[in-house]
């Protein structure tokens, strides 16, 4: 099957399973994280093109916070890439970068290490999770949970395991940034992605700086 064929079908899958998602990780993201692939694909020509960009796609479809079933979720993702004609050693790839690429992913022990197309695809997620756009989702996020917006009471945590993070008893949004969005920067795999990030870094710090001064009452 021919590589444009391969990636509508695969595109096609997410958009199916990931359309009725209301916690910000639905198609909006997805075509953002693929945008982001497709500009750090052009400063990477050794990257698999196809590959990285199926990865992209189906990074989300797996999700445990999105599915219920990730085992059967799995087996749905292996038997589409099989259905186009996807190499088993490739198929084997794109398994293994969507199941150890994830933020919660970093906070367990038994995370696997990334080829180059898994580095492209985690940098393209991350930076749609930081800058103007991932102060947006991250609102989204904590108005879905019923978070807090802010409560100075309440201390950032340190050292997550993987069920904590995913524990939102007293998360606030504005601690989400210190718990998470403001470590990507410097976790960025890429060159071009470590410079994309220090800007939106800088967007994210004005964010915080003038959200504080408006709570104490700064004029
Ligand atoms: P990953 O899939 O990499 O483990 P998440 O799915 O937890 O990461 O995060 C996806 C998006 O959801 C992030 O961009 C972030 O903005 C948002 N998010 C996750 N957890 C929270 C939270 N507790 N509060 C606000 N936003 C969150
Ligand atoms: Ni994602």
């Amino acid at each position: 099957m021919e590589a444009t064929e391969q990636l509508t079908t695969i595109e096609q899958y997410a958009t199916q399973q990931l359309a009725a998602d209301k916690s910000g990780h639905g198609l909006d993201h997805i075509n953002r994280v693929v945008t982001n692939a497709k500009m750090l694909l052009a400063e990477e020509p050794s990257a698999d093109y196809v590959l990285t960009l199926a990865a992209a796609y189906l990074h989300d479809v797996i999700d445990d916070k999105l599915v219920d079933d990730v085992p059967d979720a799995e087996q749905h993702v292996i038997d589409l890439l099989k259905s186009v004609e996807m190499p088993e050693a490739k198929i084997e790839t794109i398994m293994l970068i969507i199941k150890n690429m994830s933020f919660s992913k970093t906070l367990t022990d038994d995370q696997q290490p990334l080829p180059l197309e898994g580095q492209i695809v985690q940098d393209s997620d991350r930076l749609d999770a930081i800058g103007a756009i991932g102060i947006t989702r991250a609102i989204y996020y904590g108005g879905h949970h019923s978070e807090k917006i802010y409560d100075p009471q309440i201390a950032p945590r340190k050292h997550m395991t993987k069920e904590e993070y995913r524990n939102l008893n007293n998360e606030t949004i504005i601690n989400h940034f210190y718990e998470k969005l403001l470590k990507l920067a410097e976790q960025m795999n890429t060159p071009v992605a470590q410079r994309i990030a220090k800007k939106r870094q800088q967007t994210m710090l004005d964010f915080l700086d003038a959200f504080k001064g408006e709570w104490n009452g700064m004029r």
